[in-house]
C-alpha cells in the first residue's frame, strides 16, 4: 500500500485548482451535457458511442447483466476489430495518413500509414493461417516496441485469435506459466531487443521457456538486432513467412462477445490470473475515452502514449483505442534517457507531439533529471497531458503541468486497471476543473462509489474502498480458466459491485482521491506485482525457508520491494546472499520484480494465529517506530530483528 496518511495530508493542504483553456473548452470533444446523457440513460449513452464503430451486423441488446458477473455487452452484434482499426480508415480515404511514427531506440525511423497499416497486417493474418492458427487460438507475442508488435495484435484479432501478450521484462519462467496458462499454439517474438544503446538477447527467454510447453508448435521471430540465435524445427523468421504472403486478406466479423486478448496481471496470490477482454465492448470504450479524455482531432493532433504494448496501457491507448479513432501516433522503442536525457522530449519537437500519456514515475524520473533536458526543445505543440498508473504526488502535477505543458495543458489523471480494460475516472480536459494529485470523477456512463467496511456508501470528506456500482463495456469477461478466482476476487467483498481493490476518499468538493492498494498487490512503477509472488520466487531458493514481502514509499517508484528472508539451517547469511537471492527473484518473475532490499532475520512477526504482520514489517522498511505489538504471539519478535538488523546484517 501506498503511505495513505502522506497521500491523506496531501489532500488535506491540497486547495489548488486549474480551469480548462477557453479554447479547448469550446471546441471539446467531450461537453459537460455528457454527464447529464449518460445519468439519464446510461445504456444509451453506449449505444450512442458503439456507433463510432463499424459494425456488421447491429446488436439485439445493448446488455445482458442476467448471468452477472459475467456481462454480454451489445448482445448479437458482430464486428472486426483490425477492420475498425484499419480497414474503415483507409476505405473512408485516409489511407495516406501516419498511424505510427516509429521512431528506434537507436535512431531509425519508421512511418506506417493506415494503407501500410492494412497491408501489414493482412500478410500477417494470412501468415497466421498458413501456420494454423485459427478462430479462439492462442497466440503468445514476447515484443520489444516495434511495428511488428502491433501488426501481430491487429492480425491475431482479424482472424479471431486471442492475445497474450508478455512484457518484455518477464523472465522464460513467467513466460512459460502463462503460455501454457493459455496454452498458446504460437509465440511471436524477436532475436534480440534494445535496451539503453545495448542490442540484448530475447528469443534466448523463449527458447528456454518452449521446452516445457506442449502446446507451442511454432515460434515466429522478427529480426530486430541481428544478433546470434539458436535455431529449433519449431522456429520460423518473420521475414520467411510473412514478407511473401498476399497483401489482401477478407475479414470476417466476430461476435461482440468473442475473446480478443489475455493479460496476465498479479492478483493477492503467488499465481497472476488471466485478465480476459472481449470484441465489442472493449473496443466501443477504448474508441469513447480516447476520443473523450484526450480529446483526440485526428486530422490535426500526434498522439504519445509511452506505455509498452505488454502492459493493458499499450493495449487500449497504444494500439485499439487511437487507431480506432484513425489517430496519428508516436511508437517508440526506447527508454526516455537513452542516449540522452532529453530524448522524450526531442521526439515531442520532433513529431509536434500534441497529446502526451505517461506513468507518474516517468515524470518522477525527469523531475529528478532536471528542467534542463525539456528546456533544451519546442514542447510548444503539447496540448493534453495524461497520467497513468499510480497516484500521481501533487509535486509531480505541478512539475508535469509546469515544466512539460508550460502551464497551458490540461493534465488527465486517469484511474483505471488490467480490469478495466479503459478508463474509468477521470477529467475531461475541456470541462473539468482539476486538482493537482486528483483523478476527480467517474468519466460519463460509469458508475462509481467509496464504500466503509460494512458497505455503505461514505460521502465528502470520507474515505473507504473504491467499487464500480454498474457494468461497464469495457469491464473483464473473466479469469482465464478461473470462474471461482473472479467471482471472488472482485464481485464477493461487496455483494453486487465490482470491488477494485483500490482506497479511495472523497474530498470535500466530491473529486475522488485514489490512495492506493488496500491488498497484498505492490505498484512497482506503476507495474502491479503481488508480494505473495515475490514471497514464492524467495521460498523456491534452496537457501530460504520463509519470506515475507512488503512494499515500502520510494521517491522514484512509487512503491520499492522489501524482503525478510529466514534461511534454512546449514545456510549462511554473507555479503552474496541477498545479492543471490534477488538475481533468483529476477530469474523467476523479471527485472521488474527485482527488490529493492533484502534483509535476513532470524524470525518473522506473526499473530497467534500465524498470519505474518506486515505492518510491522512495514514500519521496519521505512525506518518508522515499530507500531503496536501486542497481538504479536511473541512479542519479543520485533526487537530481535531490529537487533539483528541493527548489528550488521547485510541489507544489501
Ligand atoms: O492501484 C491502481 C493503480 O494501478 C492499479 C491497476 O494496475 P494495472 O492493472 O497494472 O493497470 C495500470 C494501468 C491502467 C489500480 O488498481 N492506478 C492506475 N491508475 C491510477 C492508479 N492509482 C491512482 N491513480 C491512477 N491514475
Amino acid at each position: 500500500m501506498t503511505d495513505i496518511s502522506e497521500t491523506l495530508s496531501n489532500l488535506l493542504s491540497e486547495n489548488r485548482h486549474f480551469f480548462p483553456p477557453v479554447e479547448l473548452a469550446i471546441n471539446a470533444n467531450a461537453k459537460i451535457e455528457s454527464y447529464q446523457e449518460a445519468d439519464e440513460d446510461r445504456l444509451r449513452f453506449w449505444a450512442k458511442q458503439a456507433r463510432r464503430l463499424q459494425w456488421a451486423s447491429n446488436w439485439t441488446q445493448v446488455l445482458d447483466w442476467t448471468d452477472a458477473p459475467f456481462a454480454r455487452w451489445f448482445v448479437d452484434g458482430k464486428l472486426n476489430v483490425a477492420v475498425n482499426c484499419v480497414d474503415r480508415h483507409v476505405t473512408a480515404g485516409n489511407g495516406d495518413r501516419v498511424a505510427y511514427h516509429w521512431e528506434g531506440e537507436t535512431g531509425e525511423t519508421r512511418t506506417i500509414t493506415y494503407a501500410d497499416l492494412l497491408r501489414e497486417v493482412s500478410k500477417t493474418a494470412n501468415a497466421l493461417l498458413e501456420l494454423g492458427i485459427g478462430e479462439g487460438d492462442r497466440v503468445a507475442i514476447y515484443l520489444p516496441m516495434i511495428p511488428e508488435a502491433v501488426f501481430a495484435l491487429l492480425a491475431c484479432a482479424r482472424i479471431g485469435a486471442v492475445t497474450s501478450v508478455i512484457f518484455g521484462g518477464f523472465s522464460s519462467e513467467a513466460l512459460r506459466s502463462r503460455i501454457i496458462d493459455a496454452s498458446a499454439k504460437l509465440v511471436i517474438t524477436s532475436d534480440g531487443q534494445y535496451r539503453r544503446g545495448k542490442a540484448l538477447p530475447l528469443k534466448d527467454a523463449v527458447d528456454e521457456a518452449v521446452e516445457q510447453t506442449p502446446s507451442i508448435e511454432h515460434v515466429l521471430v522478427v529480426r530486430r538486432t541481428g544478433g546470434e540465435v539458436a535455431w529449433n524445427a519449431r522456429d520460423l523468421w518473420w521475414h520467411d513467412v510473412v514478407e511473401r504472403q498476399s497483401t489482401v486478406h477478407t475479414a470476417k466479423a466476430f461476435d461482440a462477445e468473442h475473446p480478443l486478448f489475455i493479460l496476465y496481471t498479479s492478483g493477492t496470490t503467488g499465481t497472476p490470473k488471466g485478465i480476459l477482454h472481449t470484441t465489442g465492448g472493449y473496443l466501443v470504450q477504448a474508441a469513447y475515452t480516447h476520443h473523450a479524455v484526450f480529446d483526440l482531432k485526428p486530422e490535426t493532433d500526434v498522439y504519445w502514449c509511452t506505455a509498452d504494448i505488454g502492459w493493458v496501457t499499450g493495449h487500449t491507448y497504444v494500439v485499439y483505442g487511437p487507431l480506432a479513432n484513425g489517430a496519428t501516433s508516436v511508437l517508440y522503442e526506447g527508454t526516455p534517457d537513452t542516449p540522452h536525457r532529453g530524448r522524450w522530449w526531442e521526439i515531442v519537437e520532433k513529431y509536434r507531439v500534441s497529446l502526451f500519456y505517461t506513468a507518474p514515475t516517468a515524470i518522477r524520473a525527469c523531475m529528478k533529471w532536471g528542467d534542463e533536458h525539456p528546456d533544451r526543445f519546442d514542447l510548444s505543440s503539447l496540448r493534453i497531458l495524461g497520467s497513468v498508473g499510480e497516484p500521481i504526488n501533487p509535486e509531480a502535477w505541478m512539475w508535469y503541468r509546469e515544466v512539460i505543458g508550460h502551464d497551458r495543458c490540461p493534465i488527465v489523471d486517469t484511474w483505471w486497471q488490467t480490469e478495466t480494460g479503459a478508463i474509468m475516472i477521470s477529467p475531461l480536459p475541456g470541462v473539468t476543473t482539476c486538482k493537482p494529485g486528483s483523478a476527480m470523477r467517474p468519466l460519463p456512463g460509469i458508475g462509481a462509489a467509496i464504500l466503509d467496511e460494512q458497505g455503505k456508501r461514505v460521502g465528502r470528506g470520507h474515505g473507504g474502498y473504491l467499487v464500480l456500482t454498474e457494468p461497464w463495456p469495457s469491464m473483464l469477461r473473466g479469469i482465464w480458466g478461473d470462474e471461482e478466482r473472479f467471482r471472488n476476487g472482485y464481485w464477493s467483498r461487496f455483494p453486487g459491485k465490482y470491488f477494485a481493490g483500490d482506497g479511495a476518499k472523497w474530498d470535500d468538493e466530491g473529486a475522488i482521491w485514489l490512495l492506493g492498494r488496500v491488498d497484498d498487490v505492490m505498484n512497482i512503477s506503476g507495474h502491479r506485482i503481488s508480494t505473495t509472488e515475490v514471497e514464492h520466487a524467495l521460498v523456491s531458493h534452496p537457501a530460504v525457508a520463509e519470506a515475507a514481502v512488503v512494499s515500502s514509499s520510494d521517491p522514484l517508484t512509487g512503491q520499492a520491494i522489501v524482503a525478510f528472508v529466514i534461511l534454512r539451517s546449514g545456510f549462511e547469511d554473507g555479503d552474496d546472499m541477498a545479492t543471490m537471492l534477488r538475481a533468483h527473484v529476477v530469474h523467476e518473475i523479471g527485472p521488474i520484480a527485482k527488490p529493492r532490499q533484502i534483509m535476513v532475520v532470524p524470525e518473522l512477526p506473526k499473530t497467534r494465529s500465524g498470519k505474518i504482520m506486515r505492518r510491522l514489517l512495514r514500519d521496519i522498511a521505512e525506518n518508522r517506530a515499530i507500531g503496536d505489538v501486542t497481538t504479536l504471539a511473541d512479542p519479543t519478535i520485533m526487537n530481535m530483528i531490529a537487533q539483528g538488523l541493527a548489528s550488521g546484517m547485510p541489507e544489501d
